[in-house]
């Protein structure tokens, strides 16, 4: 039996590569206009800090996670998300004492044991963006605006923005009473996972997928009707500020979003182009977790884009162009100078291959076309006796003898090397 990648994981084959670095050098340059540079974490951390980050109610954390104990007794766990992380990274360093208007971003494997269907993996890759120290709505607006400009640049315009408030401290509390209330009611004819979240976690139901419990939660009582007013007034703006930038969205009083530690705004883009696992971007505030984390009382707000949803969506762009020139060194002593020379060719910016194996004419002409170069440089006996290279267009089936210097020349104006 042969070793295949693990359920849930996927091999991203040279041939699909080409979009991944499209979309991941997409964001590098869009977030640098905004402001926004780029921070790694390492993929494991302590279990902790995702049980008090995410929830230790929450889906992720309950059933979710790859933990596994190190060889000192430690419980580490593999990221199953990044903010957790990256707050605990600006809490370590004191991100916040020389960075006022802190504003990062990371792109990296993710890992949640799911249940493995089309658009939802194991191991999948995140684009997340995160904000720091900023209270105001606008900055809701912009990251939001942000979220969309980064899919616009990735080419995806069919997507749906949905939209809501899910409060804070002041006014949650008192919804989640009343919630609960409303489903100690209808608990019994409810899905399994949510009776138990009525206990648990009752915001989690609103969440629910199951056909038979939809009826059941469109009834209940809706969190955007139980905003205290400072949370209103603050959604409200977010609202407008949307308006004025020209970006439609959906409310829905059901997006509380799989992790607890959101405050007011929530939102999520979807695309039907994705099926069931429709979600592409998702994000919202969580004020609170600096603190909750053992940090100051700094404000964050932030989204992750899934990687593996976007690519599926990213229109086709021609690939890459893989070789330039492929030489074909055919007389004898003719591969030390094709050496030397594809060296020169490299240095200067070309893309060079030639065949190590030294083949048949015939064989190295099939590579050529195979690897889609756009000149083959022949140099055989009479070549060789000329000091010249026979350089071949091979869309056009034309050829002519050139010196290595006009060669280069020749290649650099035609590549724009
Ligand atoms: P999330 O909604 O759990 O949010 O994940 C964000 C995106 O990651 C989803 O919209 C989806 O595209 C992708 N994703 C999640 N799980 C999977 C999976 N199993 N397979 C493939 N793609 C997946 C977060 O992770 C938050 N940390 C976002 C955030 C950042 N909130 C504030 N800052």
């Amino acid at each position: 039996m042969t070793i295949q990648a693990v359920r849930g994981t996927k091999d991203i084959l040279p041939d699909e590569i080409a979009a991944w670095h499209r979309v991941e050098a997409g964001a590098r340059a869009l977030f640098a206009r905004y402001g926004y540079r780029e921070l790694r974490t390492p993929v494991f951390e302590e279990t902790e800090l995702f049980a008090r980050g995410i929830g230790a109610e929450t889906d992720i954390v309950s059933k979710e996670m790859y933990t596994f104990a190190d060889r000192d007794g430690s419980t580490l766990t593999l990221r199953p998300e990044a903010t957790a992380g990256i707050v605990r990274a600006v809490i370590q360093h004191n991100l916040m004492n020389t960075d006022p208007a802190l504003r990062v971003y990371a792109i990296g494997p993710m890992f949640r044991r799911e249940r493995p269907q089309k658009g939802r993996y194991r191991q999948f890759h995140q684009v997340d963006v995160e904000a720091f120290g900023f209270t105001s709505p606008t900055i809701d607006a912009e990251v939001v605006e942000l979220a969309l400009a980064f899919l616009d640049a990735c080419g995806v315009t069919k997507r749906e923005l949905v939209l809501n408030s899910v409060g804070d401290q002041a006014c949650r509390p008192a919804y989640v009473e009343k919630l609960q209330q409303a489903l100690r009611q209808v608990a019994s004819s409810l899905c399994a996972d949510c009776e138990r979240r009525v206990e648990t976690n009752p915001l989690r139901v609103l969440d629910c997928k199951v056909p038979e419990d939809q009826a059941v939660i469109d009834g209940l009582p809706k969190i955007t009707d139980h905003l205290c007013e400072p949370c209103r007034d603050h959604f409200a703006e977010v609202r407008r500020q949307l308006e004025i930038l020209g970006i439609p969205h959906r409310l829905s009083h059901r997006l509380v979003r799989g992790l607890d530690y959101y405050v007011r705004t929530t939102f999520e883009v979807t695309s039907d182009a994705l099926g069931a696992q429709s979600s592409v971007l998702g994000g919202g505030r969580y004020d609170g977790l600096v603190k909750d984390l053992g940090g100051p009382d700094l404000a964050g707000i932030g989204f992750a884009v899934g990687l593996e949803r976007l690519v599926s969506l990213v229109p086709e762009a021609a690939a890459e162009p893989r070789c330039d020139v492929f030489l074909m060194p055919l007389a004898d002593g003719a591969l030390d100078q094709a050496l030397r020379l594809q060296r020169k060719l490299r240095e200067a910016g070309l893309r060079v291959l030639l065949d190590p194996e030294g083949r048949s004419f015939k064989s190295r002409m099939k590579q050529a076309d195979k690897l889609g170069a756009r000149y083959a440089a022949i140099l055989g006996d009479d070549e060789l006796a000329k000091g010249v290279w026979t350089l071949r267009d091979m869309a056009r089936s034309q050829q002519r003898a050139v010196s290595e210097e006009e060669m280069l020349k020749h290649l650099k104006e035609k590549t724009n090397g």
